[in-house]
């Protein structure tokens, strides 16, 4: 165990319930699953949760369109996304639903809270309704005319042909993407939480050390427009959390979205006998850290710290925003067949390829980040394949050939394993500080020295000489040893390649404590190759199955 283990609540957006995980998603599962791993190599006492975000509008049409109850889409799309998750070795302590008992509760309490304590308020809305299938309707959900350009069948408030954004009120021959129906304009009471009265509070808590400062300084632009009231319900029908004291309210989707957090979390603390308020009540001194993409900010930096400081709660104690991914220099796109969903991925790739290559590209910054297909290949065959796992397939031969699978009684290279060993804590620091891609370029310099010494030493040359045995046997267990440095640090990103190694290894779990003093006089088990290189025809495979896939849906 660390000496001071930190209390560590750490989660990831929740995703839709109504569609497949993609590697945009895994993006953000695999960042906080490294983060998280990390952390409890380091011994600290630390939790990853999450679920899925279940309810809203577009869940419960989906639903009707299938001839199924939301219950059952739901519970169809939970088990497919649990899948995705596990397969790319995604490891969370618990993952839930927003449509749960927890959640209700929470939820809830929550809003009674906020209530009483005079931060909920209501009027009037007029909103665009469909008669036909009585409803209120989203502005995705209805269509038209774009009123700049006259390109037909345009969704919302934005104009996919000339990229003209405008008011859904504005589109010509509006219709109801739901029934074809032409909108009417329909008055309804709404609920609303009193988001200016957290102004101060809320600009103090953004300079706090929260926020990186491209989030901050953006928030600083939304504050200087000022701070809107937010709407908090939708009309029936609706899926979602009925509003206590009404007939026919529900909670807005983004109201009990980031609550799901905490009941992801507490229905977690329900089957381990976790302490819930230790992480959650005011004075809580655990740590709270929620990753998530620059789309969702306003939600997670403004609402939700509001929320929670009006209920009487610990606000978080850091948001960690990411970029936007595009492949291949573009945004993700069904035509193209770069809309990748996370099982077509497994169909023809390595998940540990994918982790590794986004641990290579991400940074502590909100930029967006690029998967070159070209780049992809080039970079895991270099680093991975060419030479972290080269290494020990380069050493392991003789070792277990010459010497029995047995490493020299001593390390004939104290020094540059010092070295190796002594880069541990800038490591370290990298990964503490999301900064992936420094931490990787560090160990791949070691990577670099490792090679070096192996082609320095050439134990292939000396087998070939009289009483050079012990020279190989040295420079064989150096080599090893170097390699079990390598892998430990990449074991949050390369969680399955780590496992393969601590049984080739046969010396137990791999960790930052346990390099203190090498290997020395233990045998290995016989080597077994922990990569493939990808091709090629891989990528295409991938790109052409993606293609296949969204021929299918596009209709
Ligand atoms: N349900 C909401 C989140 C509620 S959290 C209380 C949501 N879901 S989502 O499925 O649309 O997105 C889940 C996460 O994936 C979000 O953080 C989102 O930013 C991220 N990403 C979705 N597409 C992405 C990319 N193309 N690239 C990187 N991240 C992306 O938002
Ligand atoms: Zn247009």
């Amino acid at each position: 165990m660390n000496q001071n283990p930190r209390d560590i609540l750490i989660t990831s957006a929740l995703p839709y319930a109504n569609g497949s995980i993609h590697i945009g998603h895994l993006v953000e599962y695999i960042q906080t699953d490294i983060w998280s791993r990390f952390q409890k190599m380091q011994g600290h006492n630390c939790y990853y949760v999450c679920a899925d975000d279940a309810h809203g509008t577009p869940i419960m049409l989906r639903a009707q369109d299938e001839g199924i109850t939301p219950e059952e889409l739901i519970e169809g799309v939970s088990t497919e996304h649990q899948q995705d998750f596990q397969d790319f070795l995604i490891e969370f302590d618990n993952y839930h639903s927003t449509h749960s008992a927890e959640n209700r509760e929470l939820s809830t309490n929550i809003y009674g809270e906020l209530k009483d304590a005079g931060y909920i308020t209501t009027r009037d809305v007029e909103q665009a309704y469909d008669p036909e299938r009585e409803m209120f309707l989203p502005d995705r959900f209805i269509k038209g005319t774009c009123p700049k350009c006259g390109a037909k069948d345009q969704y919302g408030d934005n104009c996919e042909a000339c990229g003209a954004t405008y008011s859904t009120a504005d589109l010509k021959d509006a219709v109801s993407a739901v029934s074809g129906a032409t909108p009417i304009n329909k008055k309804s009471e709404h609920y609303f939480f009193k988001l200016p009265e957290f102004e101060k509070m809320l600009k103090k808590w953004t300079h706090g050390g929260h926020l990186q400062e491209e989030v901050y300084r953006k928030l600083d632009e939304w504050f200087e427009s000022g701070l809107q009231e937010w709407d908090i319900s939708r009309d029936a029908p609706y899926f979602g959390f009925k509003i206590p004291d009404t007939e026919d309210k529900y909670f807005y989707v983004w109201l009990d979205a980031p609550i799901g957090y905490m009941a992801s979390f507490k229905n977690l603390c329900q089957k381990e006998n976790i302490d819930f308020d230790k992480f959650w009540a005011k004075d809580s001194k655990a740590e709270l850290y929620h990753f998530i993409g620059k789309d969702i900010i306003y939600f997670h930096a403004l609402f939700w710290p509001a929320m929670l400081e009006g209920a009487g709660f610990r606000t978080p104690t850091a948001i960690n925003a990411h970029g936007f991914l595009t492949v291949n220099g573009q945004k993700m796109s069904k035509s193209r067949g770069t809309f990748i969903k996370a099982r077509s991925w497994l169909e023809h790739l390595n998940p540990e390829a994918l982790r590794y290559y986004f641990a290579a590209k991400l940074g502590r910054g909100i930029e967006d980040l690029d998967l070159n297909l070209d780049d992809f290949r080039a970079r895991v065959n270099s680093d991975l394949v060419g030479k972290v796992v080269n290494i020990a397939s380069r050493c392991a031969g003789f070792i277990t050939k010459r010497f029995d699978g047995k490493l020299s009684a001593e390390c004939s290279e104290i020094e540059l394993y010092s070295e190796f060993v002594n880069a541990g804590e800038s490591i370290a620091n990298h990964y503490e500080d999301r900064d992936f891609s420094r931490a990787v370029r560090e160990i791949m310099a070691l990577a670099d020295m490792a090679n070096r010494y192996i082609d320095e030493k050439k134990p292939w040359v000396l087998a070939k000489e009289d009483g050079k045995e012990q020279e190989v046997q040295d420079s064989c267990s150096v080599g090893i040893n170097l390699f079990r440095v390598l892998i430990t640090y990449l074991k949050p990103v390369l969680p399955e390649m780590a496992i393969a190694s601590e049984a080739f290894l046969n010396a137990g779990e791999l960790g930052w404590k346990e390099l203190e003093s090498p290997l020395t006089g233990t045998t290995i088990n016989k080597f077994k190759p922990l990569m493939q290189r990808v091709t090629e025809s891989d990528t295409e495979a991938l790109l052409e199955t993606s293609l296949e896939m969204s021929k299918e849906s596009l209709t």
